[in-house]
């Protein structure tokens, strides 16, 4: 199984039913290493879906899932998460009562070595690892502008804010890849904006490919290097965002529609 150039994520034919409802028919997808790729399509296309597929949580009746050239499928969520497999949810994950630097170290439970015994005894390669963990959410605060809110209780915070600390958490589980559904739902133009440029900034500072599944257009063209278009399950469109712009079938089915409803 060949791979192309640069892919770093691939989705081959994938397909999934929910009793009489096909979610995905026979739905491809191929992410390239360095760019932001956008999923786009009416509400109920299937862009969670296949985002749940790629990230484990479901698992399709055929076709393959494959991260670096092998075929992850039946790796679970935990542990394409270890492998690199990063991602945030729609609405809202973060733990309300912990402050956002707290939220953002639960981030770096995944890659504790050692177990319970260690932590425990608080054995030196323990304390060496909190230390580098420590060291990392720190620049991740830095790099996220959360300077005067790291102590700040999130459930407190706007929703903007609630999500920068969950991009802050998911940056924490160091992702190769990072996979976001609907990140900027709900979010005021200011907010969206500011999520922009930090997709923007991860891609470039950080080098890890930004999966997104967004609504809003402007911010599609404005910040993907790829896109894809689903229609009831189905592929009807992909590839750079001008060309996506002026293709008729996407005119049709997406962009000549009403705004839909977040
Ligand atoms: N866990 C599930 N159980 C039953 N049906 C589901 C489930 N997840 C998704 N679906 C159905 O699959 C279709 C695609 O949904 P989804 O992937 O959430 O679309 P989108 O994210 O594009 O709005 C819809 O008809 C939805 O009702
Ligand atoms: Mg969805």
């Amino acid at each position: 199984m060949a791979l192309g150039a640069g892919t770093i994520l691939e989705a081959r034919d994938l397909c999934l039913r929910f009793g009489a409802v096909e979610a995905l028919k026979s739905v491809s997808l191929s992410v390239h290493a360095g760019s932001i790729h956008a999923l786009i399509g009416p509400n109920g296309a299937g862009k969670s879906s296949l985002l749940n597929c790629l990230s484990g949580f479901y698992h399709p009746w055929s076709g393959a899932v494959l991260f670096q050239g092998k075929d992850i499928g039946a790796k679970s969520p935990p542990a394409r998460s270890v492998l690199g497999i990063g991602r945030t949810f729609q609405g809202i994950q973060t733990y309300p009562s912990m402050t956002a630097r707290e939220n953002i170290l639960t981030g770096f439970h995944s890659q504790m070595r050692g177990g319970v015994f260690s932590a425990l005894f608080r054995l030196p390669h323990t304390l060496r690892q909190e230390e580098a963990f420590t060291e990392r959410a720190e620049e991740i605060i830095a790099f996220l502008e959360l300077e005067q809110d790291r102590h700040r209780t999130v459930g407190d915070m706007s929703y903007g804010l609630r999500k920068r600390v969950d991009l802050g958490r998911a940056l924490a589980t160091d992702p190769k890849i990072l996979i976001m559904d609907e990140p900027m739902a709900g979010m005021s133009p200011e907010e969206k904006g500011d999520l922009a440029r930090f997709i923007l900034d991860i891609r470039d500072h950080f080098g890890i490919p930004v999966v997104l599944v967004e609504h809003d257009m402007d911010v599609v063209m404005d910040i993907s290097d790829q896109v894809t278009v689903l229609e009831f399950g189905k592929v009807i469109a992909d590839g750079p965002p001008e060309a996506i712009a002026n293709d008729e079938s996407v005119i049709t089915a997406y962009l000549g529609a009403a705004e839909p409803a977040a």
